[in-house]
């Protein structure tokens, strides 16, 4: 019996010493542990014994088994470590190696100028919203005093979808559409694309932005629209800047003007950059006409209000001194990327 046990034990060891992976050694241990192992039948065999050496046997299998499961543990963890090692060494990273570029994108110049702006007007309580840019002739021309036959219809060169609508002109058919709601007061800001059929140059496209700004309240006066206009420009050009107020005409503001701002390039004392003048012209701006309110059911006896609109390319192209707004839009990205 001693002999068999141990000729067990050593065809175990050598089947262990074998055996070149886990499962292998998995094998091995049903082979010679398991129910049907040949250990177990050795020990079935045991009422074949005699009863007063079955203590001695029964102790023997259980040294043999004891021996063969200390080995095959053993070799198992080595082989786990092994394995771990080999994969530890196949995944490896070399952190010397260059890194892969990663491209973040980052915003267009037009963006970043309209954030600044937005920035600002929120800042004094405007509420940015936004407006069709395929829009009803009714609200691009003639709720804003603009009717039919008008030659202000004839200035901005209009792309018409059918006889009553239109690309959008400019982002002041918004104040109508806000007005008309009814919901006053009124202090918004509403930036957006707009369209005119003219030809590509350096200072114009048939697509561009403008935004819109509109206030309508009890007692606002021209001195409020000043007032806010003058804060605006010295956020955005500096605190140094200057503003100058030209009359004009706009068929929806009585009176109207155009701001222009100090340069903020010589300071006021003309260069190339403001051709000479000292001036950069900014915006358009006025009190919103008495029929332009009452058109959109406000009481012109009990309501005033100021609007303005600033082309937003313009900005964008004077604040980094770009010389063609095609740049703009080409998507140039080694343009792009200087912002
Ligand atoms: N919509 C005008 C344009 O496209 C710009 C403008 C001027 C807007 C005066 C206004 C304003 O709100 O009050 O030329």
């Amino acid at each position: 019996m001693k002999e068999r046990l141990q000729n067990i034990k050593d065809e175990a060891l050598k089947a262990i010493e074998a055996a070149d992976m886990p499962e292998k050694l998995n094998d091995v241990r049903v082979k010679f542990l398991g129910k049907k192992g040949e250990l177990t039948a050795v020990l079935k065999g045991m009422k074949d014994v005699a009863p007063e050496d079955r203590p001695k046997v029964g102790q023997m299998v259980n040294e043999t088994r004891a021996a063969i499961e200390a080995v095959l543990e053993e070799n198992k963890e080595k082989m786990e470590k092994a394995i771990r090692a080999e994969k530890l060494k196949k995944e490896v990273i070399d952190v010397t190696l260059p890194a892969k570029k990663n491209c973040v994108g980052h915003r267009h110049p037009n963006t970043i100028a309209l954030e600044e702006v937005e920035r600002v007007f929120t800042g004094m309580g405007y509420e940015v919203v936004e407006g069709p840019e395929i829009e009803y002739d009714e609200y691009n021309f003639r709720k804003l005093n603009i009717p039919d036959g008008h030659p202000a219809k004839d200035e901005q060169d209009t792309f018409y979808i059918n006889k009553n609508i239109v690309l959008r002109t400019q982002t002041s058919p918004v104040q109508a559409r806000i007005m008309e709601q009814g919901k006053l007061p009124i202090c918004i800001l509403s930036p957006g694309r707009v369209f005119r059929s003219d030809e590509v140059d350096a200072t114009h496209s048939p697509s561009f932005h403008q935004i819109e700004g509109l206030i309508i309240d009890k007692n606002i006066s021209f001195a409020d629209l000043k007032g806010t206009l003058e804060v605006f420009a010295k956020e955005l050009f500096g605190e140094d800047t200057k503003t100058k107020f030209r009359p004009h005409h706009f068929p929806f503001t009585e009176p109207s003007a155009e701001m222009d701002v100090s340069c903020f390039k010589c300071g006021g004392k003309g260069c190339r950059f403001c051709k000479g003048s000292g001036w950069i012209e900014i915006l358009g701006c006025g009190m919103v006409h008495p029929h332009v309110l009452e058109m959109c059911g406000i009481d012109p006896e009990e309501y005033t209000g100021f609007a303005f609109g600033v082309g937003l390319e313009r900005i964008a192209l004077l604040k980094y001194e770009i010389d063609d707004m095609r740049l703009l839009y080409e998507n140039d990205i080694r343009f792009l990327k200087q912002f």
